[in-house]
């Protein structure tokens, strides 16, 4: 099977790639509006890509051609951002906060989670995430309808117990969630195993 990206809609561009592109991590992103109400919503076009300086990025597209997502106008705003590595337990509460609210609802309010300022920047950090990195914006790329928001991380806050002093996680204290085909499908990563590279 073949499908030709120059003759599909974007609509089903979007599922075909969403859905073997994966498994994909999970950026949980709080922000802050310009009167500092929170707000939080999942993205799952994000990875790392460098760590000199420590690089990010995630893409959140427009709600319409010219909209942003509050996420992207928050950010364009005061370029400040948390990004929350989810593992099970809060699978569900992160993707609660996907709904589309009116800009300036915290998605957050109506959950179970506690949160807490930034150290380093406004936006609020989850407690209850294994991982919050503290960020802000580099650039931000706006390519059609996409926006590939780049961020440097400035402090990451990673839950006791799971990393030694060096940056070794130790052996089964970390299994984020994943993110498979579209609309709604994650994998668990519980099933870790080690392929040692050559000398
Ligand atoms: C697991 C998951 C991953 C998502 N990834 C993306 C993404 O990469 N880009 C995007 O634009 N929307 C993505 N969404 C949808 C947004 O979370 C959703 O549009 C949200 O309402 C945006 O919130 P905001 O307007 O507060 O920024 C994702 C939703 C879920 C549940």
């Amino acid at each position: 099977m073949t499908f030709d990206f120059e003759s599909l809609p974007p609509s089903h561009r979007y599922r075909i790639l969403a859905s073997l592109v994966t498994p994909r991590p999970i950026a949980w992103v709080t922000t802050v509006d310009s009167e500092g109400r929170p707000n939080a919503a999942p993205f799952s076009f994000f990875n790392v890509f460098g760590s000199n300086p420590p690089l990010v990025a995630f893409a959140p597209g427009n709600k319409d051609r010219h909209t942003p997502k509050d996420t992207a106008r928050n950010i364009r705003t005061n370029r400040e951002f948390v990004i929350h590595l989810v593992d099970e337990p809060l699978g569900e509460a992160m993707v609660a906060t996907a709904a589309t609210l009116p800009h300036g609802e915290n998605e957050l309010a109506h959950l179970q989670v506690t949160t807490r300022p930034g150290d380093k920047v406004a936006p609020p950090r989850i407690i209850e995430a294994p991982v919050a990195l503290e960020c802000t914006e580099h650039s931000t790329l706006e390519i059609g309808t996409n926006r590939l928001i780049i961020g440097i991380v400035h402090l990451a806050h990673v839950r006791d117990g799971m990393m030694d002093e060096n940056g070794y996680l130790k052996e089964g204290t970390y299994a984020p969630l994943a993110r498979m085909a579209s609309p709604d499908w994650y994998a668990r990563t519980t099933d870790q195993f080690e392929i040692p590279r050559p000398d």
